[in-house]
């Protein structure tokens, strides 16, 4: 029997030799791994690839995005309409976005930016200790990843609602949920802590802009853990600026790197990571690619394949 090609871009050289290794354990015997493209391929994997990417195999089954987010695979031009392309599913994630989220509402919640602002001018003044329970935390982005930090803010007593696409048959749990573009105002009303983890799509760019920002609590605190294009900058610059919003945590950004003239460089009320608050684990990523894989080749269900129209 001759065996199945996948292949596999990224334009990290050391990553996709990683990946390729993982995935042909994952795998093993009967498939082909390869590196870049390949006529014959069935399957690809894949981050950002060049519009070159499809055309050069015409072979491909489904195309599996290297991350959480499908953005860098949806805007290809040359991405065939029918096939089915997934994403990763915590594959190692949550874990990490949990713990990267709670520790910037942890300081919010300590007021640590003040009194980093105190230090640095010598100030010595107590303020009021906050409960978790007093923290308005939304959550924009309520799937895989989003459920979890939500659950998890929830079990530590933040007072957590959050925001999805489409309301769900079962909305009873204990997370208050806020479902569709009618709701969005009331889901922002108050809120002190706003976390981004939602997909960007042509719906969701630019949704963090000044109306929004007025409809949260003065003084409160962004978080962007999903795509930089989800917020407006000019919009938020503004705010941080003039107080409407006391910080943020930025952790991506519209362009990365983000160029070194960007004014939030030198912003001490802005928190900034490089893109990675939950890196890519390639170990069990290449085995949730494989299991699906398999799945395919199988005729079996290989989980949901992203939805074109909603974006992810
Ligand atoms: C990272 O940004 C991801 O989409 O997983």
């Amino acid at each position: 029997m001759s065996s199945i090609t996948v292949s596999v871009y990224t334009d990290d050289r050391d990553e996709c030799a990683q990946w390729c290794a993982a995935l042909g354990r994952a795998l093993g015997a009967g498939y082909r791994i390869v590196a870049g493209t390949d006529a014959a391929a069935r399957y690809a994997v894949a981050w950002g690839p060049p519009e070159t990417f499809f055309a050069a195999q015409p072979a491909l089954h489904a195309v599996f995005s290297m991350a959480a987010g499908v953005d860098h695979l949806l805007r290809v031009a040359t991405l065939p309409a029918g096939l089915p392309v997934y994403r990763l599913e915590d594959a190692g994630m949550a874990a990490q976005m949990v713990r990267y989220c709670r520790h910037e509402v942890e300081h919010v919640l300590l007021d640590r930016a003040t009194y980093e602002a105190q230090q640095r001018r010598k100030v010595w003044q107590q303020h009021p200790v906050r409960e978790p329970g007093e923290l308005q935390v939304g959550l924009f982005g309520y799937g895989v990843l989003g459920g979890r930090v939500a659950q998890a803010l929830h079990d530590e007593g933040y007072a957590v609602r959050a925001f999805r696409r489409a309301a769900r048959g079962d909305s009873s749990g204990p997370i208050a949920e806020y479902a569709g573009s009618g709701q969005w105002p009331a889901f922002l009303q108050g809120l002190q802590v706003l976390i981004l983890l939602a997909p960007l799509t042509e719906d969701t760019r630019g949704i963090i802009d000044g109306v929004a920002i007025d409809a949260m609590a003065r003084g409160a605190w962004l978080v962007n853990v999903g795509r930089g294009a989800l917020i407006d900058e000019t919009a938020v610059l503004a705010a941080l600026t003039d107080g409407r919003l006391a910080g943020a945590s930025f952790d991506v950004f519209a362009t990365e790197p983000l160029p070194a003239n960007h004014p939030f460089w030198s912003m001490p009320q802005v928190r900034m990571t490089p893109h990675v608050a939950a890196v890519t684990r390639i170990g069990p990523s290449a085995h949730q690619i494989a299991d699906r894989i398999r799945a395919i080749e199988n005729g079996d269900p290989a989980g949901r394949a992203v939805d074109r129209a909603s974006g992810y």
